[in-house]
Formats: structure tokens, sequence, C-alpha cells
């Protein structure tokens, strides 16, 4: 039997079909990838290539647009998943907030073409994220707009650019991750990736590759679904290798709610033989514990199941 993270056409999302593929992708797998998305191809490929020229610049050129601790947009190079170096560089997009956040913008030339295209790809996830948002609350057995409290004006989701170079095996050392076995910590993320292999899940007890396809979106749930579902569905452990003679990209756009936001099993997933799993949990908390972890090694880093009643 092939075993692979189910594909899922989207273009009809309210009919009962899909609902239910959405309902037994998020218990079996925490992971599904959708066709039907309705983004424009030729938006995905722009994305694609500003992403490559962006990072294609000389180090000094992107070291200008470096995240800090004030204002964590912007270029980073080097990130900790559980304490462990990520071979990886980043970008990060986020919404404005006040006059400490903002997004940083590479100069030149550069940035009138990657700026429209990093907004516009934005503002596609952030409705298409809202549509499978509303599924998955529908699957919950609550009304479709019960979670989208959270995620009007002051949500904090943000998209990523991911570029993993290629990387060779040190003699006699394993080579790196280019992002070590984590889950996501927020709602919901759309992941785009290149046609280069290096995402993998695990279920089953071993680790299964996420194809890469042209015409989807990976789609994960999030910790904070796993606590309003009560464990229904689970926040599934992924990561991603390195390759030794190609260069990888991609760009998750991660689905994160306003920092007010408290979240806790729904009570339709409470029942007398399954109680509330978890402690009622505020975004503000989680994020930050989690956040100072991605700096500097603080130890454990925060994981969800601190949360477990
Ligand atoms: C992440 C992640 C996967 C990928 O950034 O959280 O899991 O394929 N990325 O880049
Ligand atoms: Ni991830």
């Amino acid at each position: 039997m092939i075993e692979t993270v189910p594909v899922i056409d989207i273009a009809e999302l309210d009919n009962p079909a899909s609902l239910d593929a959405i309902d037994r992708a998020c218990r079996d797998w925490g992971f599904f990838q959708v066709t039907g998305h309705g983004i424009e191809p030729a938006l995905l490929r722009n994305l694609f290539d500003v992403s490559r020229e962006f990072f294609a610049q000389p180090a000094e050129e992107k070291r200008r647009i470096r995240r800090d601790a004030d204002n964590p947009w912007g270029y980073y190079d080097r990130e900790l998943t559980k304490n462990r170096q990520d071979w990886k560089e980043i970008y990060d997009f986020g919404p404005a907030d006040g006059d400490q956040l903002k997004p940083r913008w590479p100069g030149g030339y550069l940035r009138l073409r990657f700026e429209p295209v990093v907004r516009a790809y934005y503002a596609n996830c952030r409705s298409l994220a809202a549509r499978l948002l509303a599924a998955m609350a529908s699957n919950l057995g609550v009304a479709p707009e019960h979670l989208a409290g959270g995620f009007d004006d002051a949500h904090t989701s943000f998209l990523r650019l991911n570029y993993y170079p290629r990387c060779m095996a040190k003699a006699g050392g394993e080579r790196p991750f280019g992002v070590g076995e984590h889950t996501d910590s927020g709602a919901l993320t759309l992941l785009l990736q290149d046609d280069q292999p290096g995402l993998e899940v695990f279920r089953g007890g071993r680790w299964h590759l996420v194809e890469p396809r042209q015409d989807a979106l990976v789609i994960n749930i999030g910790d904070m679904i796993q606590v309003w579902s009560n464990d229904r569905y689970r926040a599934t452990l992924h990561r991603v290798v390195t390759n030794p003679s190609r260069d990888r990209y991609s760009v998750p756009f991660f689905l994160n709610p306003s920092y007010d936001t408290t979240y806790a099993p729904l009570p339709t997933t409470i029942t007398p033989g399954c109680p509330a799993r978890y402690r009622p949990i505020e975004w503000r908390e989680f994020r930050t514990l989690r956040a100072a972890g991605d700096y500097a090694d603080i130890g454990e880093e925060i994981q969800i199941t601190h949360y477990r009643t």
C-alpha cells in the first residue's frame, strides 16, 4: 500500500465530499495538499523568481535588512529549531503594527518587483487560509465563522521565504537539517514548495516525503487547531532535509491569531468520555515563549504538551 499525504481538490470546498476528505486528512496525517486553490500559477512563478533573486544578492545587501529583537520582519540566516542550527536563510514579511513592526524591503530595482508580488501572494494566502479554517470549523461541529474571531485586523500571520542552500555532508558528520523536526505553533500553515524534494512528515513511526507538485499547496495544521480539536486533529512533526547538489526554495504562510486570542478545546469536542485535554492558552504567551527559542538556546523549547490538563 502506498502511503502518501492526501491530495484534495478544493475547487468546491463546501461540498460534503471535500469537507469529508479534509476531515480525514486532518485526522490521519495533519497534512494534505490542495489543488483547485484558485491562486494564479503566474503569481506562484513570480514569487519563486523574486525569492531566488532576493537570496542571490550579496550577503551584505541581505544583512542590511536583517531582523532584530524589536522588529522580527526581514532577513535572517540562522535560526534554531529545538536548539539546533538550521541550514537555511529566511526572509519574513508580516503586517505593520505601529512604529515598531514594519516590513523591511530589499533596496534598488529588486524592491519594485519584490514588494508587489510578496504582498499579492500574502493577500491570496490570507483568504485561502480563511476558507480552509471555515471548513475545519464545520468539520469540528461549530459554525464556519466560529474560529475566525482572532484573525481580523490584529492577526499576526506572516509569510516566510525559505532558501535551503545545497549542503555537502561533513566528513564523518551528519548533514544538518534545513529545519529540524517541529510542529508549527499557529493555526494553519500554507506551504508552497519548488520542485526539489525535502519536506518530510512523521507518521506511523517513519518519515514520509511530501512529493512536490506544481499545481498544489501543502496545508498542515498547527498546535492551535490541535488544541481546538481536543486532539482529534494532530499537529504533525515535520522537517526539511538538505540536498548535496541542489538548492531548495519554499514559502510558508503561517496563519496566526491576534496576540490577545485565547484558545481551548471547542465545546463540541468535549464529551463525558473525552474531557478537555488542554487548559486555555493565550497566543501571546505561547508565541513569545516559542519565539525566544528561535533566537537563542534557552534550554528545552516550549511545546504545546506543556498545556495538557
Ligand atoms: C517551516 C517548515 C517546510 C519547508 O518553515 O515551519 O516546516 O518545506 N517549512 O520549507
Ligand atoms: Ni513547519
